[in-house]
């Protein structure tokens, strides 16, 4: 290597399909280090602690498990984890904050994209999208229009609970005002201001799930959320109630939904997240007719997917020049 290369830091990429600006941009100034997974498929955790040694900055996205070993094997000359999402529940906080090392993630940009996300998903599951688009395909539309045929519940009227009021919830209650829904209700740790000026009143979660005909999760995945919604909390709910999920799937005991699902303790479901990540085909849940379930699309427009990566490898610019970090998440 010559002595400009060696004199580089290093900027280890976990994936080879990041928007190529950010990466681009990137490379004017590092030695970046790019996984090739399109040739090789999604990092494994070996690989990825074969190829981090050395590295200053990681740009990585939620599949990616940072976790001591990772930091370890980075070494010291590690200043910076940035990753693809708003979740940080793939990241070891306390790993990095023993070491000094900043974290770097992508708030705001993603919250209109996975609000209106949810929003199709609460559509999708209460109009009964993709059971009615089944039903032509299975030769089931056999009278041009019947009265109570695909029928579901209204939004207008009805009341929603929103469990996370963070940037994502706040979002969704606001775009709900427009389908003219009676109440909102709010889960959360703390009264948010934000609640008042949107007309949504904080609940206890027993109170919000009694209640509403929508429960929509927006939570950050945490030891506080972990498993969350299981049995009881379906039980809670009412048997009309439709559930989305469009934080992480882990927040939901899946075997309890599924059952909620088959028994009608709920009427359906709604799930961007799920796990595991990727859902395997033939897993139980895809064969319910009550459930809608994306492949975590959440943020997937273009405009945010182009966005988000930006402030990724901005993320990392600024910390490596002891700067103001455009979204830093204090550990
Ligand atoms: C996130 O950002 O955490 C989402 O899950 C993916 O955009």
């Amino acid at each position: 290597a010559n002595y400009a290369s060696m004199s580089k830091l290093k900027i280890f990429v976990t994936r080879s399909d990041f928007p190529k600006k950010s990466i681009s941009f990137l490379e004017e100034k590092y030695d970046v280090d790019i996984w090739d997974s399109i040739k090789n498929g999604d990092i494994s955790k070996k690989d990825f602690l074969s190829r981090v040694p050395g590295a200053s900055g990681i740009f990585c996205s939620l599949n990616d498990k940072v976790d001591k070993d990772v930091v370890e094997a980075a070494g010291p000359s590690l200043k910076v984890v940035s990753t693809m999402s708003v979740g940080v529940d793939h990241v070891d906080r306390e790993a990095l904050k023993a070491k000094g090392i900043r974290l770097g993630y992508t708030p705001d940009v993603l919250t209109e994209a996975t609000a209106e996300l949810t929003l199709a998903l609460l559509l999708a599951t209460s109009r009964r999208l993709f059971e009615a688009n089944r039903a032509i395909k299975d030769g089931e539309w056999t009278s041009p229009w019947a009265p109570l045929w695909m029928c579901g519940p209204a939004l207008k009227g009805s009341t929603v609970g929103i469990f996370g009021f963070g940037r994502i919830g706040q979002s969704v209650a606001r775009k709900l005002k427009a389908f003219e829904v009676s109440r909102i209700l709010y889960g959360s740790a703390q009264e948010k201001p934000e609640g008042k000026q949107i007309g949504a009143v904080q609940v206890s979660l027993e109170e919000l799930l009694r209640e509403s005909d929508f429960v929509i999760v927006t939570c950050a995945l945490s030891d506080r959320t972990r498993g969350l919604f299981n049995k009881e909390k379906f039980a809670q709910m009412k048997s009309t109630a439709i559930f989305i999920n469009s934080s992480r799937g882990a927040v939901v005991n899946q075997e309890a939904l599924h059952d909620a699902l088959v028994s009608g303790t709920i009427r359906a479901a709604g799930l961007d997240v799920m796990t595991p990540e990727p859902l395997p085909k033939d897993h139980p849940l895809l064969g319910l007719s009550n459930c809608v379930v994306l492949p975590h699309i959440g943020s997937a427009t273009y405009q945010t997917r182009m966005v988000m990566a930006d402030l990724v490898a901005k993320n990392i610019v600024a910390a490596l020049t002891n700067e103001k970090m455009p979204a830093e998440l204090a550990l």
